[in-house]
């Protein structure tokens, strides 16, 4: 995303978005009295600053300065826009602070920048530094965005791994997050700020024909495809992002319009965590929601003799995060026992599934639901060796062949239920369970007496566990 003149010719989407939350936001900043100095922060070449920014500041400029980490930016924006009020500088605003800029403007903007940026904390701190007393900040921060997804499918490919390389770097640090406005907002009440208001936008872009999509890929795109392979990366590209019905087509027709919608995941375990207390909650035993994959609180570190965990690993994909924050809420000498899915054909059903015409669009970022070890030759040496690097000792694996019978079908439909993780509409959940029963029957999953479902089956459903232990 280096190259300003391409950044240029495709930001139509960042020109309107910036534009929408000025006219809707902006009333509720409080514009001093008198000339300000304004700083825009990531402000890429100049466009936004000069003709959108600039123009819905009701005061006059005593200087406005952006800034940007790339040199070829700022260069082309200082080409095109500066003037006597107006200049651009480089600037990492993720790294340390010029003394001389702080404390030095009454107001600072960053418009899609500081989703680039995996330490918030320090970029934050910095946009604090920036502000005089009583100055003032308006962000806008891609938090969740399909084509990060597409990124992280197409680094996993054969095909691409090479060329999308260290592919979280480019991921907001929200992509994955439940709850992007409270982690926003207290990360900003904690470095200082007052005044707080975050909210969370959905937003959706209808793309002309599929060059303009193109063009938006290639504008942002952070990684070095060769020149040669760039076709063909954007097609790639742009198949994964239907697949992951992120694009709703008018026709199947690519050069039709393109609609291109922005979803949030639905968070289940709120839920579970209040039936949890509900139910069963009393002086000794409570529940919390708690992502094991995400920052674990201090609060928690430390405080446990033993951490338990059945049937839940295997959904984590960053394996290490989720172990080493389980030997943090480990005591010295604590220990844990913990159960999960090493491999199950019910995780290539799925992925059968997901390659359908008919279920693609609802089998969403497959991969990621699919245990970590299921296609790995030797899951215990893996978690045993993760297990010790990370600290623990006294480490025991073992991996267990295990099988399931289902007295019925319904059974059978009902854990499968119970445990979906893909959003299948409603009026299409039989259909999809009867889908899937076929697939695990083909896969010799399931015996049948007889070859009709409505009679007696016994489905047998073999599964591997892991079952490890380890000390602090
Ligand atoms: C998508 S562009 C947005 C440009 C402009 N604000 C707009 O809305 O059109 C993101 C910009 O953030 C810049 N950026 C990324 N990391 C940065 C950092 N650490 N410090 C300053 N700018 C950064 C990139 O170089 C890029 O120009």
């Amino acid at each position: 995303m280096n190259n300003a003149e391409l950044y240029h010719r495709n930001n139509t989407i960042q020109k309107r978005d910036v534009l929408q939350c000025l006219e809707e936001y902006g009333k509720r900043i409080k514009w001093k009295n008198g000339r300000i100095t304004v700083i825009d922060i990531g402000c890429g070449d100049g466009t936004v600053t000069t003709s959108i920014l600039k123009e819905n500041i009701p005061n006059s400029i005593e200087r406005l300065v952006g800034c940007d980490i790339s040199k070829n930016m700022v260069q082309f924006a200082n080409e095109q826009y500066a003037n006597d009020h107006i200049s651009f500088m480089v600037l990492d605003i993720e790294g340390d602070l010029p003394n001389e800029l702080r404390g030095n403007f009454d107001y600072a903007f960053s418009f899609f920048a500081l989703n680039w940026i995996q330490n918030q904390e320090v970029a934050f701190t910095n946009i604090y530094d920036l502000l005089s007393e009583g100055g003032e900040c308006f962000f806008v921060i891609v938090s969740h965005q399909p084509m990060f997804d597409v990124y992280r499918i197409l680094s996993r490919s054969t095909k691409w791994k090479l060329w999308i390389k260290d592919v979280e770097r480019f991921i907001s640090p929200y992509h994955d997050c439940q709850d992007p406005e409270k982690k926003v907002e207290q990360m900003m009440m904690a470095i200082g700020f007052t005044s707080v208001e975050v909210e969370c936008l959905q937003k959706t872009y209808v793309y002309p024909n599929l060059d303009a999509f193109k063009g938006t890929v290639t504008s942002i795109n952070p990684f070095e495809i060769p020149k040669d392979l760039e076709e063909d990366y954007l097609l790639d590209f742009y198949n994964v992002f239907r697949d992951i019905h992120a694009v709703d087509h008018a026709s199947s027709d690519v050069d039709g319009p393109i609609k291109v919608t922005f979803n949030y995941s639905c968070d289940k375990s709120e839920k579970m965590i209040k039936y949890a207390n509900e139910h069963y909650a009393n002086d000794h035993t409570s529940f919390m929601v708690l992502d094991i994959e995400g920052d674990l609180p201090n609060e928690l570190r430390g405080n446990f003799d033993h951490a338990f965990s059945f049937f839940v690993l295997h959904w984590i994909q960053h394996q290490e995060m989720a172990f080493t924050n389980i030997y943090d809420l480990l005591k010295i000498e604590g220990e844990c026992f913990l159960v999960f899915v090493a491999h199950t054909l019910l995780f290539e059903g799925y992925r059968i599934l997901s390659r359908s015409t008919r279920w693609k669009f609802w089998l969403i970022d497959v991969e990621r639901f699919i245990s970590p070890y299921h296609d790995c030759q030797d899951p215990e040496k893996k978690v045993k060796q993760m297990m010790k690097s990370i600290g623990f000792t006294s480490v025991e694996v073992e991996c267990l062949q295990k099988a399931f019978i289902f007295p019925d079908l319904d059974a059978l439909k009902g854990f499968v239920t119970s445990i979906n993780p893909f959003q299948i509409p409603k009026d299409l959940e039989e259909d999809y369970l009867l889908d899937l029963f076929n697939v695990l029957r083909d896969l010799r999953i399931i015996d049948c007496a007889s070859s009709n479902v409505d009679g007696p089956i016994k489905a047998t459903l073999n599964h591997s566990l892991i079952v490890a232990k380890g000390r602090k």
